[in-house]
């Protein structure tokens, strides 16, 4: 038997943010403040998100300030460790906002196409909340497509649903005062809670982040600085 060896792997990123309880259940009171008034009648299936019901900017708003400070830190580490020398970047938190689910309303797979790096943060964790499901597009050891996508494969025989190499979506538990951070481009969805509770609230905050490269002299790849570049007037009259 020969060994599988392994090459740069996809990588989800997972801290404590540092939160006391107190301030995280203020975190939760805000997004719910914003439920509340937020008009729009609620879903059978679709989770409640702040950012077309309420606020994109919670990265304005001061209750949230610590929140960003911290989490400024640890995406600065995800970047770091990642390999990425992050003082020759500018990093802005472009939309942030809360998310809340409960019932049989979940969050379907989605990426975040428009930016670089997101983020997402659990307040408070309960083990009948739903799961953040990691959804690669692509698997790079299916040989023939669909073989391990299609969960039909797994119910035949023809492939052994309980191999690590034929797994397509990757569950991942929320835990308290938990901050994952990955590339936008990684497809996501979230779980509905477990049905044994209806009316419990599930909640969380994300973020999206772009980067610029504080110099663009002499570089192809990446946003040259925000102050290099020049709205067309012509458009925006
Ligand atoms: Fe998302």
């Amino acid at each position: 038997m020969g060994d599988f060896n392994y090459f740069n792997s996809l990588a989800v990123y997972a801290c404590n943010l540092g939160l006391d309880r107190p301030e995280r259940q203020a975190l939760i009171k805000s997004i719910e403040a914003d439920h509340t008034k937020s008009k729009t009648p609620p879903t059978k299936g679709d989770s409640w998100t702040g950012d077309v019901n309420s606020s994109c900017q919670l990265h304005d708003q001061p209750e949230f300030d610590k929140f960003f400070k911290l989490a400024s830190v640890a995406v600065d580490n995800y970047m770091t460790g990642l390999g990425v020398n992050t003082t020759m970047l500018d990093t802005y938190f472009t939309r942030s906002w809360a998310v809340r689910q409960e019932g049989s309303q979940a969050v379907s797979l989605h990426d975040h196409a428009q930016s670089h790096i997101s983020i997402c943060y659990y307040p408070e964790a309960h083990p009948a909340h739903g799961a953040f499901v990691i959804a690669p597009q692509e698997l790079p050891n299916e040989f023939f497509p669909n073989l391990f996508s299609n969960e039909h494969h797994k119910t035949t025989g023809l492939v052994d649903a309980n191999n690590p190499h034929t797994q397509s979506c990757y569950n991942l538990k929320p835990q308290d005062d938990m901050l994952l951070i990955f590339p936008s481009k990684m497809h996501h969805q979230v779980r509905p809670n477990a049905d044994t509770y209806p009316t419990l609230a599930r909640y969380s905050v994300s973020s999206d982040i772009v980067c610029t490269l504080k110099s663009a002299h002499l570089y192809e790849h990446g946003l040259p600085p925000l102050p290099l570049w020049k709205k067309l007037e012509i458009l925006n009259e």
